[in-house]
């Protein structure tokens, strides 16, 4: 029936702006790989803007999506269920080895689903990570996305017991590394130094003297609610008169500033606002940074990466080693300890921290060896 099985394509699956920085070197290694490992990209479309999508593929020369399902922005339900809708005939068309998805986007866990009512095995890349808070969409993703997937790829050691924890056989386990890191090793060379785009955007360079900060802010629970996200930006424009920041605002907080009446805030001088930025001037401004303020995941790991201190405005993170190992700062959405813990990294200098395991720009590598090996005996062994 059909093609023979380990001809098929491994379909990687990409949807939103976090998932094109994990999928770049994991195909790079698959076309690497001896015997090259056939891939379908497939771009759900879950974002679309050219900031959000398209600038990032040319940033990271992934190869263009072979499929795009073009879902777009919708409910979390509907969003979900259009992916699933609209993924299930790509199989039907293509066929598939195997769907290795990255991340906990609702794509992620939308393709997942298809696959393995399929029969399909799912590879499930940077597995395990919990922040044990269910009211965060991306935590039910990530549960879910893990209890049906085949192999489990993880970025830090912790994972492997919160899988276990939740019953996973721990031989589907596989710590590699982090291949987010894979990819911003290999980029840090090509990106534009901070003071460069500074000046570009108008910011001249007696402000950067001093020093800057980076802001991202997307989270719903921080800027969904005028009277959480009113006071987080208030704190930071404190903080913009001791330190000026450069803002790089995601469509989501932006549309909201917009409806709460509060643009307005961002009117200071310390504040420099950006629209969505690029992979490399995004890694040129953070390498530069006096602090990074954030509520990202992935930035959470870039600064750790890069030593550079990193403020979370959250109360929980899903990635624990850059709080025990790296320069992250748990800070909570208080605006007064904010404030107080940009003050403190002025004044101290913050946390340095190191380079956790295997975050070593070969994670990627490590994933291609171990599918292929694995999907070859399971083939062999006549699963399929
Ligand atoms: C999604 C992910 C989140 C990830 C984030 C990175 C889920 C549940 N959330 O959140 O984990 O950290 O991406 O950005 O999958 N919009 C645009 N242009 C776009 C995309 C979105 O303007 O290209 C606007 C739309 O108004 C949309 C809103 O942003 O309604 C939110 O987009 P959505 O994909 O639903 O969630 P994110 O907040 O981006």
């Amino acid at each position: 029936m059909g093609i023979k099985t380990s001809l098929r394509p491994v379909i990687c699956v990409v949807g939103a702006r976090p998932n094109y920085m994990k999928m770049a070197p994991i195909i790079r290694a698959f076309k690497a790989h001896e015997p090259v490992v056939p891939v379908l990209l497939v771009h759900t479309g879950q974002h679309y803007d050219v900031a959000m999508s398209d600038r990032l593929f040319a940033d990271l020369e992934l190869p263009p999506p072979d499929v795009n399902l073009g879902v777009g922005s919708a409910s979390h339900a509907v969003q979900t269920a259009e992916v699933m809708k609209r993924f299930e005939p790509v199989i039907d068309e293509h066929g598939a080895r195997a769907v290795l998805v990255v991340g906990d986007v609702n794509s992620t866990l939308a393709c997942a689903l298809v696959a393995s009512k399929r029969g399909i095995p799912v590879v499930h890349v940077e597995s395990g990570l919990r922040s044990y808070d269910r009211t965060m969409p991306e935590e039910i993703n990530r549960v879910l996305t893990d209890q049906i997937a085949d192999v489990l790829y993880t970025t830090e050691r912790s994972a492997h017991a919160n899988l276990v924890r939740e019953g996973i056989a721990p031989e589907r386990v596989v710590f590699v590394g982090n291949v987010m890191i894979d990819s911003l090793l290999a980029n840090l060379s090509k990106a534009p130094s901070a003071s460069d785009l500074m000046t570009t955007a108008g910011f001249g360079m007696e402000r950067l003297r001093r020093g800057y900060g980076v802001v991202t802010l997307h989270r719903p629970s921080n800027v969904d609610h005028p009277d959480t996200l009113g006071p987080i930006v208030d704190a930071l424009r404190t903080i913009s008169r001791r330190l000026p920041l450069v803002f790089a605002l995601h469509p989501r907080t932006r549309a909201n500033l917009e409806r709460f009446g509060m643009l307005d805030k961002l009117d200071a001088p310390g504040f420099l606002v950006l629209p969505p930025q690029g992979y490399l001037e995004m890694l040129g401004l953070m390498a530069g940074a006096t602090m990074v303020l954030t509520d990202s995941g992935g930035i959470q790991e870039e600064t750790t990466a890069l030593g550079v201190p990193c403020l979370t405005i959250r109360e929980n993170t899903e990635r624990p080693i850059t709080v025990e190992q790296g320069t992250n700062t748990l800070v909570g959405v208080d605006p007064a300890a904010l404030r107080d813990a940009a003050d403190a990294v002025l004044e101290g200098g913050g946390r340095r921290g190191r380079v956790p395991e295997y975050w070593d720009g070969r994670a990627a590598e490590r994933i291609a060896a171990h599918l292929a090996a694995w999907l070859s005996a399971r083939e062999s062994s006549g699963g399929e």
